[in-house]
């Protein structure tokens, strides 16, 4: 069983039990990156001569991203770790937590480079009732991990889930996504090309976060079989559709106008778009049927294009064979 409290017997790496943790390990190292690599000079001179409303639109990214990366870490640390018992989980889940923490300074990374008001951006995950209501929803199911929970029990066991929909589902598999379009729209028109190489290597990282995750929910619904209820997969469901309600509301404050090429209800399909995908990769029928409106997207960072990253070797992206596009 892969859920429980782990004890020292378990630490023991061999003999495996869970390849996709171990082999999802090794294609994490393969991918390692260093944000200060990448040079965000052009990207400056972009930023300069951009409109308030698109400057708007990245500052408002940050205010989300930036503590969303460790918010992500903490229900990793106190959601996650602690009720493992396969050690290959436990080195998958040591990478990551070092990735989203090299996320973070990627973000503060860009705070440093373009003028923006770090004071503002800060305050504005707590003060903008969008951003705040994203935040407080994870942080609900993370918080009941640390209160009494016995990992044992169906009603400890369902938490454990429910915490892994909220952060990896939909925190990492959703809102992170309709994020990384609207950033990656930029190069679209040809501005912030060298923020858009960085958030391919977020992406990258994120794929396998998301792999990780929905092995793990898989592994666990055939483990626990009394799991399996409809009423259960009721809520499940419902958790990813309250998520996109959110995401719909947070895209309002990000675009008021809109920006070229670019509106709230563009982001919105999109959004409901990769919403279907994950319930799909969750094993439910898709809810919205929406089509995706980002075709581009296809060509970068689409989720086939992730099946096939996590398939293949990978080898443009080893670390010793790195390339900036
Ligand atoms: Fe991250
Ligand atoms: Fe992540």
């Amino acid at each position: 069983m892969i859920l429980g409290r782990p004890l020292n017997e378990d630490m023991q790496l061999r003999p495996i039990k869970y390849q996709w943790a171990y082999d999802l390990y090794n294609q994490a190292v393969a991918n390692t990156w260093f944000p200060h690599e990448i040079s965000l000079g052009e990207d400056l001179e972009d930023f300069k001569k951009m409109s308030e409303d698109e400057r708007h639109a990245v500052s408002f990214l940050m205010s989300f991203f930036n503590p969303a990366e460790l918010i992500v870490n903490r229900s990793l640390a106190l959601g996650v770790y602690p009720y493992l018992k396969a050690p290959e989980t436990h080195l998958y889940l040591a990478k990551q937590m070092w990735e989203e923490a090299n996320h973070s300074m990627a973000f503060e990374y860009v705070l440093e480079t373009f003028p923006l008001d770090r004071e503002v951006i800060f305050k504005r995950h707590r003060e903008t009732p969008s951003i705040k209501a994203k935040e407080d929803y994870i942080t609900k199911f993370t918080q009941r991990m640390t209160e009494n929970l016995d990992i044992e029990t169906l009603e400890g066991k369902k938490d454990f889930v429910r915490n892994l929909i909220a952060y990896n589902i939909v925190m990492e598999g959703v809102w992170f996504y309709s994020g990384f379009m609207v950033a990656l729209s930029f190069r679209q028109k040809q501005q912030l090309k060298n923020f858009a190489s960085m958030i391919d290597w977020v992406v990258r990282d994120e794929s396998l976060h998301l792999k990780f995750g929905i092995n793990l929910i898989l592994t666990i619904l055939e483990e626990n079989p009394d799991l399996s209820t409809p009423e259960f997969a009721a809520e499940i469901k419902n958790m990813v559709i309250e998520a996109v309600e959110m995401e719909v509301a947070y895209n309002n404050d990000m675009f008021p106008r809109g920006i070229l090429g670019l509106n709230a209800d563009y982001v919105n399909q999109y959004v409901r778009y990769i919403a279907d995908r994950r319930l799909e990769e969750l094993g439910f029928e898709p809810h919205y049927n929406d089509a995706n409106p980002a075709q581009w997207m296809a060509t970068e960072t689409d989720t086939l294009q992730l099946v096939n990253f996590f398939e293949t070797q990978n080898t443009n992206y080893e670390v010793n064979n790195r390339a900036h596009k």
